[in-house]
This record gives structure tokens, C-alpha cells and sequence, in this order.
């Protein structure tokens, strides 16, 4: 079988090489997959440059590739919620990353059925974004009906699906995208589109009751600047609190230099008696299964920029770079699923 592998630290042309490999024997826990349609996202390349070095430095070559959809070929010791010719799919744990492959082990916990009226590119374009803004709007923020939400860049593959999400719990969407994309992102049900080439929503709101920041910089404190007293500020990009930190088991010499690099973010969220928190997803396969539910149910539907075939990876990988995405990028095997 092929699988990408990124072999060294660097940029997209000279970090990354095909290779052959044995399709792995699942383990105890473990499912292998063969795999039919894989997206990326932006943390395959910041994890190819090395921009988590600090947090976790890997042995490479390793695989690419979070999210997958595709069909259950074997199981390891003690599965028995999947069998052969399952369509499932998921959003692989950190220890299984390799999605960009024909095939890939990954943890059975982490799987959920694939919803049938998706086709496999369209189920490999939800799992870690849907589960990332679950975890962010739902979990940590606890967004509620009626309640007004700021989604940065509804255009995204973040926030194409969380727009969608945010109005399946009745919230009051309110989103940025740049002239382009006004008409389409509105479209996924956003109340309220500001187009932030033509106009600046520090001017335009006041009294949000969430601000889901998926552009962090400037963007994570001026947040505060629309936020209503007691409201909630939950980024995905921004900088790490000092809590999220401890969670995710950061050394106290790193976690230091990071709660100083937090400190304007943590008094600006102090000012307003607000809540911030960094949130870093994590794969969950029930959580998976409840959002395909809602796939299932057109609450959600997908949301694809551009599908390239398995052998322009590399291509993919370059157009997800640009920023300028309009949805998901996917990779598909076609063809070689049946390599
Ligand atoms: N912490 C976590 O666990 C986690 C999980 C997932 C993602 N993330 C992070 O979240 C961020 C977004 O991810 P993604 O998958 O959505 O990336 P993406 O698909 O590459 O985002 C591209 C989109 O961003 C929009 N955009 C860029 N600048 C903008 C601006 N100033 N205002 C409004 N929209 C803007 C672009 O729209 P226009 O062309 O219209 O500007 C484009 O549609 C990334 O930084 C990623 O690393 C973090």
C-alpha cells in the first residue's frame, strides 16, 4: 500500500514523500481501515513545519492526515461494535495520524458509523472540524438557544460547519467572510454576515454572548472589545490559558513563557468577568456519532472547496495553505481505495 509521510521538518515540497508499506494488523482496540476519502487540515501542516516541536517532537518519518472515511476490512482483540464492510469515519487519535494512505489502524473508540446519505469524500470532510467547534461552542462554552455567537471566517472549514452547528442549538449566528464568499456563507444559515473586506465588526457589534475565535492574534483580544459582560470567549488559534495548559500536560517551564504570553488575553477576559479558553480538540467517537446524526439529518451538511485525487496530496496540502479555503479540502483514493 502508499502512504504520505512526512520525513523531515519544513515546507510541503521538500518535507513530504510517498512511500510503500505493509497494511497494518490491527491491535487490541483497533480497527483497520481501508481507506476511500481523507481531508486535511491546517494542523497536518503546522505538525509538517514543526510549529508543535515544543509541545511534542515526533520520531519521523511519520504519517498525515486526521480525518478519514472509509470501510472496515478487519478488527483487533476485544472490537465487537464494528465488523468487516462497516462504512465508518472518523477523526484518528494523535497516535494513529496517517490518514493519507490506503490504508491506516486506528483506535476503535475513536470510529463512528459513516452517515449513509453522505458519500465518502463528504464524511471525510466533518469529522475534526464538526468536533472541534462541538467541543469549543457546545462543551466548553455552553452555547444556548437565542444566545448571539461571532464565528470568525464562516467560510472555513471551521466555520462553515460551525454556523451550522451554532444554529442547530438555536443560536443567533453572527459571522465574518470577505465579499466573495457574503452570499453562500449566508446560505448556511448564518443571521447575520459581516463582510470584513468592506466593513469592520468592532464597529458593528456589542454584547456577544460568545466569540468562537478561529483567527487568534489581534483578532483572540479584540474578541473582548464585543463581548458582553459574563459572556465567553472560546478560541481555537489564539493563546493558551493557563488551564487548558495543565490539561494538556505542558511542562511548568513552557506553561511559564505561556502564561506571559497569555497575560493581555487574561486580563482582558478579567475587565469583563468573561470566560476564555483555548481549546484543542480531541478525537471522540460518540461525539462523532451525534454529529452524524445530525448529518443524517441535513442539520449539517458538508461542505467541500475542492476533491484531489490520493497522487496530488501534495497539491492539496499547497491550496489548503493559501488561507483561502471555501469549506474542506479532501483527498480521495477513487480508484486506489481498491490498491
Ligand atoms: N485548536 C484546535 O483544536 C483547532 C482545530 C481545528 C482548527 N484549528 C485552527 O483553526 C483555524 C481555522 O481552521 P480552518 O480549518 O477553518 O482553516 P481554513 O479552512 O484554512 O480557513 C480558511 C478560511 O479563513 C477565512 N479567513 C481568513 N482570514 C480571515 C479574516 N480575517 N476574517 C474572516 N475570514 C478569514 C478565509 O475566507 P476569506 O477567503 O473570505 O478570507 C477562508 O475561507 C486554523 O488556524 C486552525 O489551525 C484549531
Amino acid at each position: 500500500m502508499k502512504a504520505l509521510k512526512i520525513t523531515r521538518y519544513g515546507d510541503i515540497n521538500t518535507s513530504l514523500a510517498f512511500g510503500e508499506a505493509s497494511v497494518p494488523i490491527p491491535g487490541t482496540g483497533e480497527v483497520l481501515i481501508r481507506i476511500h476519502a481523507a481531508s486535511i487540515n491546517p494542523i497536518d501542516l503546522m505538525v509538517m513545519r514543526g510549529d508543535m516541536k515544543a509541545v511534542k517532537k515526533l520520531d519521523l518519518p511519520v504519517g498525515i492526515g486526521r480525518d478519514l472515511s472509509g470501510v472496515v476490512v478487519s478488527v483487533g482483540g476485544g472490537v465487537t461494535a464494528y465488523q468487516p464492510g462497516d462504512e465508518v469515519f472518523a477523526r484518528v487519535g494523535e497516535d494513529h495520524v496517517g490518514t493519507l494512505s490506503h490504508f491506516l489502524s486506528v483506535d476503535a473508540s475513536h470510529l463512528a458509523r459513516k452517515p449513509k446519505n453522505l458519500t465518502h469524500e463528504e464524511a471525510a470532510s466533518i469529522p475534526l472540524v464538526s468536533l472541534t467547534s462541538y467541543q469549543a461552542l457546545i462543551q466548553v462554552a455552553g452555547l444556548k438557544k437565542g444566545e448571539r455567537v461571532l464565528i470568525h471566517a464562516g467560510s472555513g472549514g471551521i466555520g462553515s460547519v460551525a454556523v451550522q452547528l451554532a444554529k442547530a442549538y438555536g443560536a443567533y449566528v453572527i459571522t465574518t467572510t470577505s465579499s466573495a464568499n457574503v452570499e453562500w456563507v449566508r446560505e448556511l444559515g448564518a443571521d447575520q454576515v459581516i463582510d470584513y473586506k468592506k466593513e469592520n465588526y468592532l464597529d458593528l457589534l456589542s454584547d456577544i454572548d460568545v466569540v468562537y475565535d478561529t483567527l487568534g492574534g489581534q483578532y483572540t483580544l479584540d474578541a473582548f472589545k464585543v463581548l458582553k459582560r459574563g459572556g465567553r470567549v472560546v478560541s481555537i488559534s489564539g493563546v493558551l490559558d493557563p488551564q487548558t495548559a495543565r490539561e494538556f500536560g505542558i511542562g511548568w517551564l513552557l506553561r511559564k513563557l505561556l502564561r506571559l504570553k497569555a497575560r493581555s488575553v487574561m486580563k482582558a477576559a478579567k475587565e469583563k468577568t468573561a470566560l476564555y479558553r483555548m481549546v484543542i480538540m480531541e478525537a471522540n467517537g460518540s461525539q462523532l456519532e451525534e454529529l452524524g446524526s445530525l448529518c443524517r439529518d441535513n442539520i449539517i451538511s458538508p461542505v467541500i472547496d475542492k476533491i484531489y485525487p490520493f497522487e496530488q496530496s501534495l497539491e492539496a496540502l499547497s491550496y489548503l495553505e493559501t488561507g483561502r479555503a471555501k469549506g474542506k479540502v479532501i483527498v480521495s483514493m477513487g480508484e486506489s481505495a481498491n490498491a
